[in-house]
């Protein structure tokens, strides 16, 4: 646990002592996938967004906030466990922390034509940052989650943002319902893989992905150093052949897929928030 602390300390303040030189690097690299992500880094380090995102922020914590308070009880029998959690507890563990939330926001409303899938929905705290991100835009955005109690909570969310067509939740363990999914032939352009933190799933997830969107495609994997397993997968997601940059932000690593881009599998380290 220590050894895994330590590990973690390091490569962050690697990360951060670098961070001028690796700014300047991605800056003088013009693919308008990767400068996105970079505006969207830059804007959720700094804190730097408009009063409307302001609002919309606001918005979406005191939604968080409330979850915090709501001592509901969660079965997850779906998962086959004889086991429960409250709401509050939930959230407060699963649901991603707020500098991630306005990263994600920063890039979901840089995007055109905001396709977008979510794998964890959870409680529905990032796909509401996603949905305020694009609600103006006539977006589309895909939800997955197993616990059928959290997809109403969530759904009910996302009916204050947008409407119904906008979005969809699609409840089921992902082992039934990924492959319908795909099936639905939607092309996304950001890709949020944030359940199931298991090597295998997720290269499946990301093979699967590859062949259903619409370039430039933004993937964004959650809790990439969570385990070794995960680590693992990382470094595959990394040497895919249809890469062309990656960066690994610890928490998240971030991959863009440009089919019109000529460089390849270009890595780059930052680091944006605990
Ligand atoms: C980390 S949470 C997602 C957090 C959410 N994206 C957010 O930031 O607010 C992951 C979710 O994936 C769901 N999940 C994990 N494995 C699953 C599986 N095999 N099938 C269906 N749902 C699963 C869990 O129930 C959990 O709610």
């Amino acid at each position: 646990m220590i050894t895994k602390k330590i590990a973690k300390h390091k490569q962050i303040t690697q990360r951060r002592l670098r961070q001028k030189k690796t700014l300047k690097a991605i800056s003088e690299i013009k693919n308008s996938a990767l400068q996105l992500v970079l505006n969207a880094f830059i804007s959720a380090k700094h804190k730097d967004f408009n009063q409307q995102d302001k609002i919309a922020f606001e918005r979406c914590e005191t939604y968080r906030n409330k979850l915090l308070n709501d001592h509901s009880i969660i079965s997850y029998e779906v998962f086959g466990l004889n086991d429960t959690a409250k709401v509050s507890n939930i959230c407060a563990k699963a649901a991603s922390k707020k500098a991630w939330c306005h990263f994600l926001y920063g890039i979901a409303k840089a995007l055109n034509h905001p396709t977008i899938l979510e794998i964890g929905t959870n409680l529905g705290i990032s796909g509401s940052y996603l949905l305020e991100a694009t609600k103006s835009k006539n977006g589309f955005f895909m939800t997955m989650e197993g616990l059928p109690q959290l997809c109403d909570i969530a759904s009910q969310q996302f009916k204050t943002i947008t409407a119904t067509n906008n979005f969809q939740v699609v409840q089921g363990l992902y082992d039934d319902t990924f492959p319908k999914v795909i099936k639905q032939e939607h092309n996304y352009n950001l890709l949020f893989i944030d359940g199931n933190h298991k090597k295998e799933p997720t290269l499946n997830y990301f093979k699967s992905l590859k062949s259903h969107i619409k370039s430039p495609a933004i993937f964004v994997f959650d809790d990439i150093y969570w385990s070794k397993d995960m680590q693992d997968a990382w470094k595959l997601i990394k040497k895919d052949p249809a890469v062309n940059f990656t960066i690994d932000l610890y928490e998240q690593g971030i991959v863009i897929i440009d089919t019109a881009e000529t460089i390849k599998n270009k890595h780059f380290s930052l680091h944006l928030s605990y």
